[in-house]
């Protein structure tokens, strides 16, 4: 990738190292507005087409926060129903029509391909919220992200990572995407952690082996106490044909204290893209968990908006205008911590 400027977001594929750590810096550089210490107008004008056509609530929402933080408005549609999708209008039209209301598009849609396919009707540029199972490239990058974050404070990179991967590996297309933007760093071990009619597929597996990294497959949590990051992830009951059959794998991988004890080492980071299900038939990551120190998950949440807000930046341009633009914030604010 060699720029961001006017360039849609659709894979991870798009990105190489040096992409991926200029999403990170700039993303540093969001801090302060993310934690209300100041704001900035520099999008102020700009219009953000916020589409979601599939339940979201962090990406839709952190997308919408991300873009009003750099001063600029969103333009929401939600749910196929809403949408003239539901007449028969193609993505192409859609595409075409809505990138004249809009500088630049999100978008999220359940068919595999579909955001790339709206892409080539768009006149701005389009970042994929996530389509289908396919891939979630911007909770890829918040997920790297705070990896980086989480071993930062033990001295540690990216690279010589181990990360456990547990649960619905197949429809989950965060861990797609996440393994795919790993095997960009150096000596990665992988850990693949699900019921096997739910293995990650093989395009990832060969991702992973070409790279030269190591790759376990496994049916069982035994075993995988060195890992360094726990990955936890939700059966896609969305993606399967019935609910007997998502009923099926439904509480097969939880994760609570007594779990968590047994089989990962004391400082083991615990992930996961949520939503978690916390159904007691799911229970995935227990309630128990909550406040243990290393449970990153809200720490991941408050860093797709810096991540996002980075991405907006750098695809419209004003990744080193942003400062020009700062005020100051004049209401009360619970100071946060991101
Ligand atoms: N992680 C994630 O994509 O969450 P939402 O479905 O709530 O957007």
């Amino acid at each position: 990738m060699s720029g961001f400027t006017g360039q849609h977001i659709l894979s991870v594929n798009q990105f190489d190292r040096e992409a991926v750590e200029k999403v990170f810096s700039v993303a540093d550089t969001m801090r302060p507005y993310a934690n209300r210490d100041k704001r900035t107008q520099v999008l102020d004008g700009a219009i953000l087409g916020n589409l979601f056509f599939e339940a979201s609530t962090r990406t839709r929402v952190s997308f919408g926060t991300a873009f009003n933080l750099l001063g600029g408005e969103v333009r929401e549609t939600t749910g196929m129903s809403n949408s003239a999708l539901a007449k028969g209008e193609s993505l192409y039209d859609t595409a075409r029509v809505l990138s004249g209301y809009s500088d630049i598009i999100a978008m999220r849609h359940p068919q595999a391909g579909s955001v790339s396919e709206f892409a080539q009707g768009s006149r701005v540029p389009v970042i994929n919220g996530g389509d289908g199972a396919n891939e979630h490239p911007t909770q890829a990058l918040l997920d790297l992200y705070t990896i980086a974050k989480e071993r930062a404070a033990s001295g540690a990179g990216i690279d010589n990572l181990h990360i456990a991967m547990i649960g619905d590996l197949k429809y989950g297309r965060t861990v797609h995407s996440l393994a795919k933007m790993l095997t960009l760093f150096s000596n990665v071990q992988f850990t693949l952690i699900s019921p096997k009619d739910l293995a990650m597929p093989d395009s990832v597996c060969d991702a992973i082996e070409n790279a030269g990294h190591t790759l376990r497959i496994s049916e069982q949590l035994e075993g995988i106490v060195e890992a360094d990051i726990c990955y936890q992830t939700r059966i896609q009951e969305e993606r399967f044909s019935s609910q007997d059959e998502a009923n099926k794998y439904r509480g097969k991988f939880r994760l609570n204290q007594q779990i968590y004890t047994q089989h990962f080492k004391s400082q083991t980071v615990i992930m996961h893209p949520l939503p978690r299900d916390s159904r007691a038939e799911a229970n995935e990551l227990d309630n128990d968990l909550n406040l243990h120190p290393n449970l990153a998950i809200f720490r991941q949440t408050d860093n797709g908006v810096l991540v996002r807000m980075a991405l907006f930046a750098l695809t419209l341009g004003v990744e080193d205008k942003v400062k020009d633009f700062d005020r100051p914030v004049h209401w009360y604010t619970n100071k946060r911590t991101i």
